[in-house]
């Protein structure tokens, strides 16, 4: 039976969105001959607009190793709480009808939901009104439920590997410190895999709160043995024991989510203070979530994607694609954001870390 599937690509953006689009349009049109159509700006294009277009094979031509999102995506539009203007003041209201009435609009019998944490929970709360919805998880911190991996991480963690050996020379070079920020509020995943494949020094993660008096003495320990620098790798939710987060903007000035970093700025000056060396910042900002995604995300993005058409023809609604293990299965969407998947500081990887001599706060 012919169907209209509607594709929509929420929060943050990060490599192998595209990569999904086109595994979902190809399946789609290929295989089923069913038509689709993209939502633009993720939940956004289903309340003003609504703001969609046709998707064909030509459209998805030439995408699969582009990062970011053909379709845009927004991070700041949850329908439920949707900021709009009343009285020359921002308030938040709840326009779920909206989107309920311009996806009848639209004539789509279905929608797929590519997104973290917040869009899933958001598909979720739709699927419960009545929106046939298939979720597909994305986000470069990993910190899904779930599924154990989520696509654009295995890029992220290039790209900050890349960054960590290219300061590796310069800090050497020069004695430094080299206190470098990456992505992560509340998990520590990035910090922690790009950290032992760039071979920091000293890796600060969300889970295990860190103590300044201790990675001064590390830093200091291997001065001491000849090798006069070292590269500290914090992620930007990583927080002193007993203190708290570095908070750039407050929940209530950023939409409804606190905008995070600083972190690395703040440490590089208690580490000057306390060891007389040189240390200096890098904030990977943004870069991490862009750029080309690597052959493993584009593998991972293009077998979501299909997974996805496959559980649509299956009627499998209310589900997210997920991989556990080498196999690609579905999921309850409840199962993945009943919380955040978060770095077990007695686990393994952090447990091979320390083995490796690395330092990890505490
Ligand atoms: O994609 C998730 C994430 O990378 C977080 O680690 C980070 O705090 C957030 O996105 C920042 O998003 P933005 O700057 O787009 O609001």
């Amino acid at each position: 039976m012919s169907k209209t599937v509607a594709i929509l690509t929420g929060g943050g953006d990060c490599p192998g969105l595209n990569a999904v689009i086109r595994a979902v349009v190809r399946a789609a049109i290929l295989r089923r001959g069913w038509r689709i159509v993209g939502i633009e700006y993720g939940f956004n294009g289903l309340v003003e607009g609504p703001r969609w277009r046709e998707l064909d094979l030509k459209g998805v031509r030439g995408i699969l190793q582009r990062g970011g999102t053909i379709l845009g995506s927004s991070n700041r539009g949850d329908p439920f709480a949707y900021p709009v203007k009343r009285n020359g003041q921002t308030v938040l209201e709840d326009v779920s009808e909206l989107v309920l009435g311009n996806f009848r609009k639209i004539g789509a019998d279905v929608l797929i939901v590519v997104g973290g944490d917040g869009s899933l929970k958001i598909a979720r709360r739709f699927g419960e009104l009545g929106i046939p919805v298939i979720g597909v998880p994305k986000t470069i911190d990993n910190d899904l439920r779930g599924t154990d991996l989520t696509f654009g991480f295995t890029t992220a963690v290039r790209t900050v590997t890349e960054s960590l050996d290219r300061l590796h020379s310069t800090a050497e070079s020069h004695d430094r410190v080299m206190v470098v920020e990456v992505m992560g509020r509340d998990a520590g995943w990035i910090a922690l895999a790009s950290g032992i494949a760039g071979s920091a020094d000293v890796i600060l993660i969300p889970e295990i709160p860190y103590r300044v008096d201790k990675i001064c003495a590390a830093i200091r320990a291997r001065s001491e043995s000849g090798s006069r620098f070292s590269i500290v790798v914090v992620a930007e939710g990583a927080t002193p024991a007993g203190g708290d987060k570095i908070v750039q903007k407050s929940a209530k000035e950023n939409f409804g989510v606190e905008r995070l970093g600083g972190v690395a700025h703040h440490l590089a000056r208690q580490i000057e203070t306390c060891l007389d060396m040189e240390s200096r910042v890098v904030v990977l900002g943004h870069v991490q979530r862009g750029g080309t995604p690597a052959a493993y995300d584009r593998i991972l993005s293009s077998r979501f994607g299909v997974k996805a058409v496959e559980m649509i023809a299956a009627g499998e609604f209310g589900k997210m694609v997920a991989i556990h293990g080498d196999q690609v299965v579905s999921v309850d969407i409840a199962a993945a954001v009943g919380g955040l998947k978060l770095v077990d500081p007695e686990g393994e990887l952090v447990a091979t870390a320390e083995a490796l001599g690395i330092m990890v706060g505490r």
